[in-house]
């Protein structure tokens, strides 16, 4: 009986297989990629065999793969919805900020798909709302500043966030182009306010192969209500962060994992029937590199 493939491995025998792929990848010039796919191999290795995946189950998911490709273009970006959904995202982000927050860094929180290039720069002050924005008035001021406290005047803050009907403004055609978007620049003491409504929560896409499989799971689709904020500013690293709405009836499920520790925030009351949030954004030294933006 033959028990030896042409290559020269024994039959069935999966950590010859392993070594063999690992041994190819002794190739690789690039360290990193070398430590990353030897990684991945193994891992992915160790996966189907404690799932005993079947070629039918491993044509399925490549399938999902390729569909996850077709599903994205310049105006949705399913793989970065897969990331998410998988808590890939939010364990990244986490990761990447374990020291700043030891040192009372601000807790980031995924870019997700939504974020647009050339969001508008605004004054200090303005509105994000149009004016035909429905919604209770919600007045954000903040103040961004270095691990050591010292503020951080002209840093960038891009902000986005849904309507009070859970719609971004590319995804609703009754909201004008940019609306709920913009760009504001600290002042010498490191602050910045602008005017807004208070967003609801939203169902992420479920028109694409992500949205299938969480049908399939049985999964919630709803994140609860936030604001997006990217903080740039020089000598700093990037963050990425989102400030939930305590009060959402999701705040304690949201389907991609980002709604965690301090991040979930009380809208306060202003007495008038608006609401105030206050925010501190502590960035820790660095070099600035900004996420991928997924939208133009
Ligand atoms: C968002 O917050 O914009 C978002 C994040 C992940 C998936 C979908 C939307
Ligand atoms: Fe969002």
């Amino acid at each position: 009986m033959n028990t030896h493939t042409p290559a020269g491995l024994p039959a069935n025998d999966p950590g010859a297989l392993l070594a063999a792929v690992l041994r190819a990848n002794a190739t690789t010039l690039n360290p990193r990629l070398r430590q990353v796919m030897d990684a991945l191999v193994r891992h992915v290795h160790a996966f189907a065999l404690e799932v005993d995946l079947t070629p039918a189950e491993l044509d399925l998911g490549l399938d999902f793969l390729v569909r996850i490709g077709q599903a994205s273009g310049p105006h949705k970006n399913e793989g970065i919805l897969l990331a998410d959904i998988l808590g890939l995202a939010t364990l990244v982000q986490l990761r990447g900020a374990r020291e700043a927050l030891a040192q009372g860094g601000t807790e980031p929180a995924l870019v997700g798909p939504f974020w647009r290039a050339k969001q508008p720069v605004r004054a200090s002050g303005d509105s994000i709302a149009a004016p035909d924005t429905p919604g209770a008035a919600l007045h954000v001021r903040g103040r961004v500043c270095s691990l050591d406290g010292t503020p951080l005047a002209g840093a960038r803050v891009e902000t986005w966030q849904a309507s009070p009907k859970g719609l971004y403004e590319n995804q609703d055609p009754a909201q004008q182009d940019m609306n709920l978007r913009g760009v504001f620049l600290t002042d010498a003491q490191g602050r910045f306010d602008f005017h807004s409504v208070r967003p609801a929560g939203y169902p992420v896409p479920v028109d694409g192969p992500c949205g299938e499989l969480l049908a399939a799971q049985g999964r919630g689709v709803m994140r609860p209500a936030h604001l997006h904020f990217i903080v740039v500013a020089s000598g700093h690293k990037v963050l990425a962060t989102q400030f939930f709405d305590i009060e959402d009836p999701h705040a304690h499920e949201d389907v991609v994992f980002g709604a965690v520790g301090s991040l979930l925030r009380r809208f306060e009351p202003d007495g008038r029937g608006g609401f105030g949030l206050d925010l501190d954004l502590r960035l820790e030294p660095g070099e600035p590199h900004l996420p991928h933006c997924p939208l133009p």
